[in-house]
């Protein structure tokens, strides 16, 4: 699967979304960090700004919810018609029943697993999801440095990705940047998060070029 970059606009300017999304009309889908103040210690906006993002936006989103009770709220994202919804594993009691729900209501199921979190659950299976999100920071704000250790996660679903043959997109999404994304991408990842890599760059969409050239090179080394 050829690599996508996948703007974070937890690093744009909240007050201006619709010309910040103008400034990244090079990326594959844009994600949108939803925080809740309590699955983490930020708090971002919910399902109105995302419904009004969802008007304005030229590219597909990517809606990663970092909140509690993922079973009974991250339908209605679903509702709107965005491409693809990822909630938190620890944040769900029921993660294979709500992954179908979103399904059916026509987006990609996505599931994340913070740093800390084993991967044994999703892996047990992985046929219900569309995606899956390992993540290489705490969530809950950009600009953190990229945790190495949770690239042996990266590894370990990439494995058994291929090992089913199956077709699930592999993200990761904190710390990614120039300077470790070829990297990240030969352990098998093919879906890259960037929030302040992009949004610090003068020529954004030069930016998004420049890490999916890189990571595609890392994709064809894979390990
Ligand atoms: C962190 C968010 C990320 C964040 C990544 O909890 O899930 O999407 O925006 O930002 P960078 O790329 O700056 O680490
Ligand atoms: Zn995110």
């Amino acid at each position: 699967m050829p690599a996508h970059i996948h703007p974070s606009i937890l690093s744009a300017d909240f007050a201006n979304f619709e010309s910040e999304f103008a400034s990244i009309s090079g990326a594959d889908s844009i994600h949108i960090d939803v925080m809740d103040g309590h699955f983490v210690p930020n708090l971002t906006f919910g399902l109105p700004m995302v419904k009004r993002m969802r008007e304005v936006a030229t590219k597909p989103l990517d809606i990663h919810l970092m909140i509690d009770r993922a079973d009974s709220e991250a339908l209605p994202y679903a509702d709107l018609g965005v491409e693809s919804v990822t909630f938190h594993a620890e944040a769900s009691n029921d993660m294979f029943t709500l992954a179908s729900k979103i399904r059916s209501a026509g987006a990609k199921a996505g599931v994340a697993v913070k740093p800390g979190t084993s991967l044994n659950i999703v892996l047990s299976n992985l046929e219900a999801f569309d995606m899956v999100l390992v993540m290489t920071v705490e969530p809950g704000f950009g600009g953190q440095s990229l945790i190495e250790s949770t690239l042996e996660k990266v590894s370990q679903a990439a494995e058994e990705i291929a090992k089913r043959s199956l077709e699930i997109r592999l993200q990761v999404d904190g710390g990614i940047d120039l300077s470790n994304i070829l990297r990240v991408a030969s352990h098998g990842a093919d879906t890259f998060v960037a929030g302040s890599s992009v949004f610090s760059a003068n020529d954004r969409n030069e930016r998004i070029d420049d890490l999916r050239r890189l990571a595609n090179q890392g994709l064809h080394r894979t390990l």
